[in-house]
């Protein structure tokens, strides 16, 4: 690549992605608080995601699921304690195509300021066959039956076609035309499996574009095969205006496209679309969601894992010293994480070293550097973190002390960097 790269590649790292408005806005709708919860062990009670769905609303999502109330009287009561809790984002509720489900979801929904009835069937012949027991044309029945029931009672319908990746095309089609003909606005085509594509992703929105009308396209993605992210932007791309995601990309089996990386590739690399979150809230909405599931973020999850913004070889902490981009993407503090992170290990390199102890105060001449940095190496050698306290030590025990020293030759500069001394948040 050459040195004139385009304005949106890593090399701007050191200024903030843009915020842009131009173009179009795309959606992001949170379903964390429904498909994130029925992965196992993921359960939320109502005073849960209450915080959940404040800290969502302060991080500006669109639209937030907040349960599927005909689940459970639990469930129930949880949606309509979001209902009532939120008041900007638009507030989702799950039903399946049955006028019992709709009721529930829609009396769970009574509170909201911004409501909205999400209804679904599932549309593929696999699930046709094994899971309905229903022909194409009682599936297209059921969905202007459902869809409908919901439009009749509320003015914001969503539907999904469950298992869209894998439904006939044009059967896809003759259901996106039946439920935006009862009065849907917007239609989701759930990847339900993770099993699809990105190229086949952005094929199936471009060709669904004409059935939908006016309505919104919406993308839901799995991660079954680590794609849902790669599939929420390739379905961007094919004209999808809304994503559905969750934090952390919690969710069913291996989880959901998860919404702090869908926000920020939307971000650093945009396509002539912009979102509308608050990217400096994302840290603190992941660390949320982990305290209140009981979930560890991976300290290599892209955005939000401890490691994402943390140099620990001497080659990337050279080059961090010297231009943040050459490591790092996105800006640690634009999604509200902790900037600087040299974590000082063996393979830290002497530029790290020397700049740590710079800012705690100490310059060391050449000779001692060495000296210092061969004893460095052996303690890091176990396998710890060096922290301040045991450079200090180190520093302690060289056989002229620190004092007195003459000129340091070693000089790096760090005007960029927050030294972190090893203060790097654990979720
Ligand atoms: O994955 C899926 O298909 C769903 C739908 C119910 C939207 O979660
Ligand atoms: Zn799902």
């Amino acid at each position: 690549m050459s040195d004139q790269q385009p304005r949106t590649t890593a090399s701007r790292a050191e200024t903030s992605p843009p915020v842009t408005t131009e173009g179009e806005r795309v959606l992001l709708f949170d379903t964390s608080l429904r498909d994130g919860e029925q992965a196992p062990g993921f359960s939320m009670a109502a005073g849960e995601k209450v915080r959940l769905a404040r800290a969502l609303e302060a991080l500006g999502v669109d639209a937030l699921e907040a349960g599927f109330p005909a689940a459970s009287p639990g469930d129930f009561a949880a949606v309509r304690a979001v209902a009532a809790a939120v008041e900007g984002p638009i507030t989702a509720a799950l039903a399946r195509c049955c006028a019992a489900d709709i009721d529930r979801a829609w009396g769970a929904l009574e509170p909201a300021r911004r409501p909205r009835l999400h209804v679904f069937i599932a549309t593929s012949p696999l699930h046709r066959k094994h899971k309905l027991g229903a022909t194409r044309a009682e599936v297209l029945e059921r969905v202007r039956l459902g869809v409908g029931l919901a439009a009749a009672l509320c003015a914001d319908v969503e539907f999904s076609a469950e298992d869209a990746t894998r439904t006939e095309p044009e059967f896809l089609c003759e259901v996106v035309e039946a439920a935006v003909d009862e009065g849907a606005s917007t239609i989701n085509l759930p990847d339900t499996v993770g099993y699809a594509l990105p190229h086949e992703v952005e094929k199936l929105f471009r060709d669904a574009r004409a059935a939908a009308g006016t309505a919104v396209l919406s993308a839901h993605c799995h991660d079954d095969l680590g794609l849902a992210v790669a599939n929420s932007l390739a379905a961007v791309r094919g004209g999808a205006r809304q994503v559905e995601c969750t934090i952390n990309g919690i969710g069913e089996r291996a989880g959901n496209a998860a919404l702090e990386e869908v926000a920020m590739a939307l971000r650093a690399r945009p396509e002539s679309t912009y979102h509308g979150l608050d990217t400096t809230k994302l840290c603190s909405v992941s660390r949320l969601l982990a305290a209140v599931t009981g979930s560890k973020v991976p300290p290599n999850k892209a955005i939000v894992g401890a490691n994402a913004f943390a140099h620990e070889a001497g080659i990337h902490q050279h080059g961090v010293l010297a231009h943040r981009g050459t490591y790092e993407v996105v800006r640690a503090e634009d999604v509200g994480a902790e900037p600087g992170q040299i974590v000082l290990g063996k393979h830290s390199g002497t530029h790290a070293v020397v700049a740590r102890l710079g800012r705690l105060g100490i310059e060391l001449g050449e000779g001692q550097v060495a000296v210092l940095f061969r004893e460095f190496k052996g303690l890091a050698d176990s396998g710890q973190e060096v922290m301040d306290a045991d450079l200090m030590n180190l520093v302690r025990a060289l056989p002229d002390g620190c004092a007195g020293d003459a000129t340091p030759s070693h000089s790096v500069q760090t005007p960029a960097l927050n030294w972190a001394s090893c203060a790097r948040f654990r979720a």
